[in-house]
């Protein structure tokens, strides 16, 4: 199995809480290579505590340099994490607003440990510009405990991304629980690996590719990790005549 699209990684050195160094990078790269990725978007945080989108160009522009001086087959995208609050919705047309790929979705995260009761309302304002929100690892928020919520996002034309360490339970019981879940329902339209540093990475990886093969089959994994991801990147929606 190759060709896989990580739309979710903190490849790029020196710029959020991921890679520390060019070294870091390289080896998480070579990690994702040797598990069959060939596309990563790396997704930095957009947060003010950390690097600015100028900086973030640059550092994205040394890490392509660097993998072709190593001789490491991995093609970068154009993408983000951003935080999604109301100060978000007003960036969106803006250079703030970092896009994914194309440009016609965006990723976005939501607190880990705080309620979102206007996430509907925020979502349908994103919609209504056109821009489609993949939510980052809902598994991994106190916002999609609600039973019916994730479901619901989906309806509102949100995607979900899956981050697939949940699945052999890398945060915990609760988001294992719930990423299995949502797998199951077949709410997930993409998995990434949200890859923070080389530290065992080729082992965790490893295992829940494998975990999510075991649990959602072949096609599954083609659709999460290679298909869908490839045409977010692009700018498709994964629905013909719109998602
Ligand atoms: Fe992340």
């Amino acid at each position: 199995m190759s060709g896989f699209v990580d739309l979710h990684c903190h490849l790029i050195p020196g710029v959020d809480d991921g890679a520390r160094t060019l070294d870091d990078a390289l080896e998480m790269a070579r990690a994702l290579v040797d598990l069959g990725f060939q596309t990563v978007a790396p997704s930095p945080h957009a947060r003010p505590e950390y690097a600015p989108p100028e900086v973030v160009a640059d550092k994205l522009a040394e890490l392509r340099a660097a993998l072709d001086a190593a001789r490491i087959p991995l093609t970068l995208g154009q993408n983000a994490e951003n935080f999604l609050d109301e100060d978000f919705v007003r960036a969106l047309g803006t250079p703030r607003a970092r896009m994914l790929g194309a440009g016609r979705h965006v990723l976005v995260e939501v607190p880990y440990t705080s309620p979102v009761p206007a996430l509907p309302d925020v979502l349908f304002r994103i919609r209504t510009r056109g821009v489609t929100p993949v939510i980052a690892h809902p598994e991994r928020c106190l916002e999609f405990e609600r039973k019916g919520r994730a479901a619901e996002v989906v309806r509102a034309g949100a995607l979900l991304q899956l981050d697939v360490g949940a699945l052999t339970g890398r945060y915990g019981p609760q988001a294992r629980k719930l990423a299995r879940a949502f797998l199951d329902e077949g709410l997930y339209s993409v998995g990434a690996t949200d890859l923070h540093s080389p530290v065992g990475a080729r082992e965790w990886v490893g295992a829940a590719l494998a975990e999510l093969r075991g649990r959602a089959g072949e096609q599954a994994v083609v659709q999460l990790m290679r298909e869908h991801p490839a045409r977010l990147l692009a700018g498709e929606s994964l629905e013909s005549g719109g998602e």
